[in-house]
Protein backbone atom coordinates (compact mmCIF):
# COMPACT_ATOMS: atom_id res chain seq x y z
CA UNK A 1 0.00 0.00 0.00
CA UNK A 2 1.38 3.48 -0.69
CA UNK A 3 2.12 6.14 2.02
CA UNK A 4 -1.22 7.96 1.30
CA UNK A 5 -3.54 5.04 1.26
CA UNK A 6 -1.96 3.44 4.20
CA UNK A 7 -2.92 7.20 6.12
CA UNK A 8 -6.22 7.04 4.43
CA UNK A 9 -6.96 3.45 5.85
CA UNK A 10 -6.00 4.72 9.03
CA UNK A 11 -7.90 7.50 9.24
CA UNK A 12 -10.89 5.38 8.34
CA UNK A 13 -9.78 2.75 11.23
CA UNK A 14 -9.25 5.79 13.86
CA UNK A 15 -12.28 7.48 13.32
CA UNK A 16 -14.20 6.76 15.93
CA UNK A 17 -11.66 7.20 18.39
CA UNK A 18 -10.20 10.39 17.56
CA UNK A 19 -12.08 13.89 16.42
CA UNK A 20 -10.45 14.80 12.86
CA UNK A 21 -8.26 17.22 14.07
CA UNK A 22 -6.37 15.89 16.83
CA UNK A 23 -6.44 12.52 14.24
CA UNK A 24 -4.60 14.14 11.36
CA UNK A 25 -1.91 15.65 14.02
CA UNK A 26 -1.54 12.01 15.81
CA UNK A 27 -1.12 10.34 11.60
CA UNK A 28 1.56 13.34 11.35
CA UNK A 29 3.60 12.47 14.34
CA UNK A 30 3.13 8.63 13.94
CA UNK A 31 4.45 8.90 10.20
CA UNK A 32 7.57 10.70 10.57
CA UNK A 33 8.47 9.00 13.19
CA UNK A 34 7.85 5.89 10.84
CA UNK A 35 9.24 7.02 7.67
CA UNK A 36 11.98 9.77 9.19
CA UNK A 37 9.68 12.51 6.61
CA UNK A 38 8.21 15.81 7.35
CA UNK A 39 5.58 16.79 6.56
CA UNK A 40 6.34 17.94 2.91
CA UNK A 41 8.71 15.32 2.15
CA UNK A 42 5.74 12.76 3.28
CA UNK A 43 3.44 14.66 0.55
CA UNK A 44 6.06 14.53 -1.96
CA UNK A 45 6.68 10.88 -1.40
CA UNK A 46 2.56 9.89 -1.08
CA UNK A 47 2.96 7.25 -3.80
CA UNK A 48 6.05 5.67 -2.27
CA UNK A 49 5.95 1.88 -0.74
CA UNK A 50 6.85 1.68 2.78
CA UNK A 51 9.64 -1.35 3.50
CA UNK A 52 8.52 -4.80 6.22
CA UNK A 53 9.75 -3.25 8.70
CA UNK A 54 7.74 0.16 8.52
CA UNK A 55 4.85 -1.38 7.89
CA UNK A 56 4.98 -3.60 10.79
CA UNK A 57 5.79 -0.68 12.93
CA UNK A 58 2.51 1.29 11.37
CA UNK A 59 0.56 -1.52 12.65
CA UNK A 60 1.52 -2.33 16.08
CA UNK A 61 1.28 1.61 16.02
CA UNK A 62 -2.54 1.36 14.82
CA UNK A 63 -3.59 -0.93 17.64
CA UNK A 64 -2.04 0.89 20.58
CA UNK A 65 -3.94 4.13 19.29
CA UNK A 66 -7.13 2.04 19.13
CA UNK A 67 -6.37 1.30 22.74
CA UNK A 68 -5.66 4.76 23.34
CA UNK A 69 -1.91 4.60 23.89
CA UNK A 70 -0.62 8.92 24.22
CA UNK A 71 1.32 9.35 21.26
CA UNK A 72 4.43 10.05 22.89
CA UNK A 73 4.48 6.71 24.14
CA UNK A 74 4.33 5.07 21.41
CA UNK A 75 7.06 7.11 19.67
CA UNK A 76 9.14 7.17 22.96
CA UNK A 77 9.62 11.11 22.65
CA UNK A 78 7.83 14.20 24.00
CA UNK A 79 8.61 18.16 23.67
CA UNK A 80 9.72 19.81 26.85
CA UNK A 81 10.69 23.53 26.78
CA UNK A 82 11.70 23.13 23.28
CA UNK A 83 13.87 19.80 23.98
CA UNK A 84 13.42 16.57 23.25
CA UNK A 85 12.85 13.93 26.47
CA UNK A 86 12.53 9.96 25.89
CA UNK A 87 9.51 8.52 27.84
CA UNK A 88 8.67 5.43 28.62
CA UNK A 89 6.07 3.85 30.75
CA UNK A 90 8.00 4.35 33.53
CA UNK A 91 7.30 8.29 33.30
CA UNK A 92 4.44 11.00 33.37
CA UNK A 93 4.25 12.66 29.80
CA UNK A 94 5.49 15.93 30.74
CA UNK A 95 3.01 18.44 30.20
CA UNK A 96 2.84 22.17 29.52
CA UNK A 97 1.31 23.21 32.53
CA UNK A 98 5.20 22.19 34.23
CA UNK A 99 7.00 24.68 31.27
CA UNK A 100 4.68 27.67 33.45
CA UNK A 101 6.38 26.18 36.43
CA UNK A 102 9.76 26.04 35.26
CA UNK A 103 9.61 29.86 33.79
CA UNK A 104 8.49 30.73 37.22
CA UNK A 105 11.36 29.67 38.74
CA UNK A 106 13.89 30.35 36.09
CA UNK A 107 12.01 34.04 36.30
CA UNK A 108 13.19 33.90 40.54
CA UNK A 109 16.28 32.64 39.80
CA UNK A 110 17.38 35.54 37.29
CA UNK A 111 16.13 38.02 39.88
CA UNK A 112 18.07 36.33 42.65
CA UNK A 113 21.38 36.36 40.20
CA UNK A 114 23.08 33.75 42.18
CA UNK A 115 24.04 30.14 41.63
CA UNK A 116 21.32 28.41 43.74
CA UNK A 117 21.14 24.52 44.79
CA UNK A 118 17.89 23.36 43.52
CA UNK A 119 15.97 20.08 44.24
CA UNK A 120 13.37 18.90 42.50
CA UNK A 121 11.25 16.04 43.95
CA UNK A 122 9.13 13.48 41.90
CA UNK A 123 11.20 14.09 38.53
CA UNK A 124 9.92 11.29 36.59
CA UNK A 125 11.48 11.91 32.90
CA UNK A 126 14.24 14.44 34.45
CA UNK A 127 12.26 17.50 32.36
CA UNK A 128 12.09 19.89 35.17
CA UNK A 129 15.89 19.50 36.99
CA UNK A 130 17.08 19.20 33.02
CA UNK A 131 15.01 22.09 31.93
CA UNK A 132 16.02 24.36 34.85
CA UNK A 133 20.35 23.27 34.48
CA UNK A 134 19.64 24.31 30.58
CA UNK A 135 18.59 27.68 31.44
CA UNK A 136 20.38 27.90 34.89
CA UNK A 137 23.71 26.39 34.17
CA UNK A 138 25.50 27.91 37.28
CA UNK A 139 22.86 26.52 39.57
CA UNK A 140 24.08 23.27 41.50
CA UNK A 141 20.29 20.55 40.55
CA UNK A 142 19.34 17.43 41.85
CA UNK A 143 16.66 15.16 41.15
CA UNK A 144 14.92 12.76 43.21
CA UNK A 145 12.16 10.35 42.26
CA UNK A 146 11.35 6.70 44.15
CA UNK A 147 10.58 4.85 40.62
CA UNK A 148 13.99 3.48 39.78
CA UNK A 149 12.61 2.98 36.05
CA UNK A 150 11.85 6.69 36.11
CA UNK A 151 15.22 7.44 37.34
CA UNK A 152 16.82 5.14 34.60
CA UNK A 153 15.03 7.42 31.62
CA UNK A 154 15.85 11.13 33.74
CA UNK A 155 19.63 10.00 33.39
CA UNK A 156 19.35 8.97 29.68
CA UNK A 157 17.78 12.23 29.48
CA UNK A 158 20.23 14.43 31.30
CA UNK A 159 23.14 12.27 29.35
CA UNK A 160 21.40 13.55 25.74
CA UNK A 161 21.09 16.86 26.49
CA UNK A 162 24.18 17.57 28.67
CA UNK A 163 22.62 18.13 31.66
CA UNK A 164 24.81 17.89 35.10
CA UNK A 165 22.25 16.42 37.58
CA UNK A 166 22.70 14.49 40.70
CA UNK A 167 20.33 11.95 41.38
CA UNK A 168 18.81 10.61 44.20
CA UNK A 169 16.75 7.52 44.64
CA UNK A 170 14.43 8.12 47.72
CA UNK A 171 10.47 8.07 48.81
CA UNK A 172 10.13 11.14 50.04
CA UNK A 173 7.25 10.24 52.16
CA UNK A 174 9.80 8.20 54.19
CA UNK A 175 13.06 10.53 54.61
CA UNK A 176 13.86 12.51 57.10
CA UNK A 177 17.60 13.85 55.49
CA UNK A 178 18.33 15.75 52.54
CA UNK A 179 21.96 15.93 51.67
CA UNK A 180 21.80 19.36 51.62
CA UNK A 181 20.32 22.78 52.13
CA UNK A 182 18.39 23.71 48.99
CA UNK A 183 17.70 27.66 48.24
CA UNK A 184 15.18 25.89 46.10
CA UNK A 185 12.82 22.90 46.27
CA UNK A 186 10.57 22.35 43.54
CA UNK A 187 8.20 19.49 42.70
CA UNK A 188 4.98 18.31 40.95
CA UNK A 189 4.08 15.74 42.83
CA UNK A 190 0.88 13.13 42.61
CA UNK A 191 -2.00 14.98 43.42
CA UNK A 192 -5.07 13.12 41.98
CA UNK A 193 -7.29 11.35 44.51
CA UNK A 194 -8.04 7.99 43.45
CA UNK A 195 -11.48 8.57 43.69
CA UNK A 196 -11.09 10.59 40.55
CA UNK A 197 -9.64 7.98 38.28
CA UNK A 198 -13.76 7.51 36.92
CA UNK A 199 -13.51 10.67 35.84
CA UNK A 200 -10.06 10.59 33.63
CA UNK A 201 -9.27 9.90 30.25
CA UNK A 202 -8.85 6.22 29.25
CA UNK A 203 -5.35 7.78 27.80
CA UNK A 204 -3.96 8.84 31.05
CA UNK A 205 -5.36 6.25 33.72
CA UNK A 206 -4.36 3.85 31.69
CA UNK A 207 -1.37 4.17 30.00
CA UNK A 208 0.31 6.83 32.67
CA UNK A 209 2.24 5.69 35.38
CA UNK A 210 -0.27 5.34 38.93
CA UNK A 211 2.28 6.36 41.13
CA UNK A 212 2.92 9.61 39.52
CA UNK A 213 -0.79 9.95 39.06
CA UNK A 214 -2.47 9.25 42.11
CA UNK A 215 -2.72 10.14 46.29
CA UNK A 216 -5.14 8.42 48.32
CA UNK A 217 -8.79 10.01 48.96
CA UNK A 218 -7.99 10.84 52.37
CA UNK A 219 -4.90 12.68 52.41
CA UNK A 220 -4.72 14.28 48.87
CA UNK A 221 -1.97 17.16 50.34
CA UNK A 222 0.31 14.36 51.33
CA UNK A 223 3.06 15.62 49.56
CA UNK A 224 2.93 18.95 50.01
CA UNK A 225 3.00 18.97 53.71
CA UNK A 226 5.74 16.56 53.79
CA UNK A 227 7.90 18.83 51.71
CA UNK A 228 6.57 22.21 53.29
CA UNK A 229 7.56 20.16 56.41
CA UNK A 230 11.25 18.86 54.96
CA UNK A 231 11.41 22.53 53.89
CA UNK A 232 11.95 23.85 57.18
CA UNK A 233 15.23 22.11 57.92
CA UNK A 234 16.68 22.30 54.50
CA UNK A 235 15.90 25.59 52.78
CA UNK A 236 18.32 27.82 52.80
CA UNK A 237 17.51 31.35 54.42
CA UNK A 238 15.08 32.96 52.09
CA UNK A 239 14.39 29.75 50.07
CA UNK A 240 11.95 28.80 48.02
CA UNK A 241 9.04 25.86 47.57
CA UNK A 242 7.47 26.09 43.75
CA UNK A 243 4.64 23.02 43.65
CA UNK A 244 2.20 22.42 40.73
CA UNK A 245 -1.12 21.40 42.00
CA UNK A 246 -4.51 20.03 41.07
CA UNK A 247 -6.66 23.23 39.81
CA UNK A 248 -9.06 23.34 42.79
CA UNK A 249 -6.87 22.43 45.74
CA UNK A 250 -5.54 26.07 45.53
CA UNK A 251 -7.42 27.42 48.41
CA UNK A 252 -6.49 24.10 50.96
CA UNK A 253 -3.26 24.27 49.69
CA UNK A 254 -3.08 28.32 51.11
CA UNK A 255 -4.34 27.35 54.48
CA UNK A 256 -1.69 24.54 54.26
CA UNK A 257 0.89 26.54 54.26
CA UNK A 258 -0.03 29.43 56.26
CA UNK A 259 -0.51 26.85 58.86
CA UNK A 260 2.93 25.60 58.36
CA UNK A 261 4.42 28.90 58.82
CA UNK A 262 4.80 29.76 54.96
CA UNK A 263 3.35 32.67 52.68
CA UNK A 264 2.03 31.24 49.88
CA UNK A 265 1.36 32.82 46.24
CA UNK A 266 -0.24 30.74 43.62
CA UNK A 267 -0.50 31.56 40.01
CA UNK A 268 -2.97 30.42 37.41
CA UNK A 269 -2.54 28.59 34.21
CA UNK A 270 -2.97 29.67 30.57
CA UNK A 271 -6.43 28.39 31.05
CA UNK A 272 -7.48 30.99 34.23
CA UNK A 273 -6.72 27.82 36.66
CA UNK A 274 -4.67 28.10 39.78
CA UNK A 275 -2.06 25.48 39.18
CA UNK A 276 1.38 26.08 40.26
CA UNK A 277 2.30 27.97 43.92
CA UNK A 278 5.20 28.99 45.68
CA UNK A 279 6.23 28.97 49.17
CA UNK A 280 8.67 30.80 51.63
CA UNK A 281 8.95 30.80 55.06
CA UNK A 282 7.64 33.72 57.16
CA UNK A 283 9.89 35.83 58.81
C1 LIG B 1 3.31 13.97 38.60
S1 LIG B 1 4.78 13.02 38.35
C2 LIG B 1 5.88 14.34 37.88
C3 LIG B 1 6.97 13.91 36.95
C4 LIG B 1 7.80 15.07 36.38
N1 LIG B 1 8.38 15.87 37.44
C5 LIG B 1 6.94 15.94 35.51
O1 LIG B 1 6.62 17.07 35.91
O2 LIG B 1 6.58 15.50 34.40
C6 LIG B 1 5.24 12.62 40.00
C7 LIG B 1 6.56 11.87 40.18
O3 LIG B 1 6.71 11.60 41.58
C8 LIG B 1 7.26 10.31 41.76
N2 LIG B 1 6.86 9.84 43.09
C9 LIG B 1 5.69 9.28 43.47
N3 LIG B 1 5.71 8.97 44.77
C10 LIG B 1 6.93 9.36 45.24
C11 LIG B 1 7.56 9.30 46.52
N4 LIG B 1 6.91 8.80 47.58
N5 LIG B 1 8.82 9.77 46.64
C12 LIG B 1 9.48 10.28 45.56
N6 LIG B 1 8.93 10.35 44.32
C13 LIG B 1 7.67 9.91 44.17
C14 LIG B 1 6.68 9.49 40.62
O4 LIG B 1 7.49 8.36 40.35
C15 LIG B 1 6.63 10.52 39.49
O5 LIG B 1 7.80 10.44 38.72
Amino acid sequence: MSLQALKLDFKKQLADVYESIELNSLLAILFEHVTGWNQLQQAINKDAELNEKQNAQLLEALDALKKGMPIQYITGKAWFMGNEFKVDENVLIPRPETEELVDWIIEYAHIIDKPLQILDIGSGSGCIPIALKLALPNCMIAGLDISEGALKIAKQNASHLNADISWMQEDILNTTYLPNQFDIIVSNPPYIPFKENVNMQVQVKNFEPAIALFVTNEDPLIFYRTIARLGKQYLSSNGQLFFEMHYDQGKALLALFDEMGYHAELRQDMFGKDRILRASLKK
